[in-house]
């Protein structure tokens, strides 16, 4: 097969080379990628000692859809159209922003009937982290029937921005969107939140609670902005938590848990278990349908550096998706 292109990241920086196969990490399927995603995690990948990739050279990229072209598993034939994200892929596992990826059959899972590959990278983790968190709150009693107060944190990112569009096409009414910077709060009401709150109005008191405010709380942010909401959580609430881009620490007391009974919930999508992933996945064809809704923007190999700084610097909005190839 002839050289292809790629991204590869090593102790000097990155950019795009030729490779070959002989290039990819091992697996038993062999996939010609047709889109690839940035997330917040790229962008920390390719930074010098960015704490995603710990052997170099690496091909980042952790998310990527593309159709199979070679398999020694009997779940995937040459022309299947599959989907994959996370688990080591542009770690430790040579990954997404490259026009082959070899990967075990074990992480790829069949693109839902109705969902193109384009689509799926619209999603991409973010979006799939987006749908695991409301998910999770509302398997915690989150319900439009009881017309909640919703607070999404990092509301205009590609978590946050992805999750306002899901909870809004389920029918939530108060859908509250949590920015920092003042341009962000046009955006977020673009995005159809009820109510933009600013990060800088969210410290009261320092109280260990305080009035409260939301019912239910979607965190991609955590750090201080995290800790600031939980005394604000009513009573009986829930919070999602999936994201440090604001810190990883996390202050808080036991009475917000023990006197008004609220839950921090947990979200992983890297590696959550593949058998369980097309349930979500297939929700974005059915119920949370917000293809025509979501905030992204489309790019090439070449254009990669550029969203990646976006991302670093905090002026990224929504979801970015990188083309990869035209045809197999
Ligand atoms: N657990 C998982 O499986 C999983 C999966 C996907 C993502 N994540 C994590 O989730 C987080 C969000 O990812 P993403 O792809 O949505 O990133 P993103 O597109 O960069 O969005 C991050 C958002 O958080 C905001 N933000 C950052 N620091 C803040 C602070 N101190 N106060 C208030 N807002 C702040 C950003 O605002 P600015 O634009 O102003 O910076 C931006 O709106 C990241 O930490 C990522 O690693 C985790």
């Amino acid at each position: 097969m002839k050289k292809f292109k790629a991204i590869t990241v090593d102790e000097n920086g990155y950019g795009i080379k030729n490779l070959s196969i002989d290039d990819l990490s091992a697996g038993n399927v062999l996939i010609k990628v047709m889109y690839s995603s940035l997330n917040y995690k790229d962008m920390l990948a390719v930074q010098p000692n960015g704490g995603v990739i710990r052997s170099y050279p690496m091909i980042p990229g952790i998310d990527l859809s593309g159709i199979v072209v070679e398999s020694d598993d009997i779940r995937f034939e040459i022309g299947d159209e599959v989907l994959v994200t996370g688990f080591k892929v542009g770690m430790s596992h040579t990954g997404g922003l490259s026009e082959y990826a070899r990967i075990p059959a074990d992480w790829i899972i069949k693109l839902p009937s109705g969902m193109s590959m384009k689509q799926s990278m619209m999603i991409g983790t973010a979006g799939f982290t987006s749908g695991l968190s409301v998910e999770k709150l509302l398997a915690n009693g989150m319900s439009v029937k009881d017309d909640p107060q919703v607070l999404v944190t990092g509301s205009t990112g590609g978590v946050g921005s992805v999750a306002v569009q899901i909870l809004l096409k389920m029918g939530f009414n108060h859908i509250n969107s949590l920015v920092r910077k003042d341009y962000q709060s046009k955006i977020a009401m673009r995005l159809g939140a009820a109510n933009v709150v600013d990060s800088r109005n969210i410290q009261i008191s320092g109280k260990p609670l305080e009035k409260q405010r939301f019912d239910f709380v979607l965190d991609t942010v955590g750090g201080n902005v995290a800790s600031e909401l939980l005394p604000q959580i009513c009573y009986g609430g829930s919070m999602t938590m999936c994201g440090n881009a604001g810190g990883i620490s996390l202050n808080t007391t036991v009475l917000p848990f023990i006197l008004r009974g609220i839950n921090i919930l947990g979200i992983d999508s890297v590696s959550y278990p593949i058998e369980k992933r097309s349930v979500i996945w297939n929700r974005f064809v059915d119920e949370w349908n917000i293809f025509e809704n979501i905030k992204y923007n489309e790019v090439n190999l070449d254009n990669v550096p550029q969203v990646i700084e976006q991302l670093r610097q905090g002026k990224h909005v929504g979801r970015t998706i990188v083309k990869i190839s035209e045809k197999i």
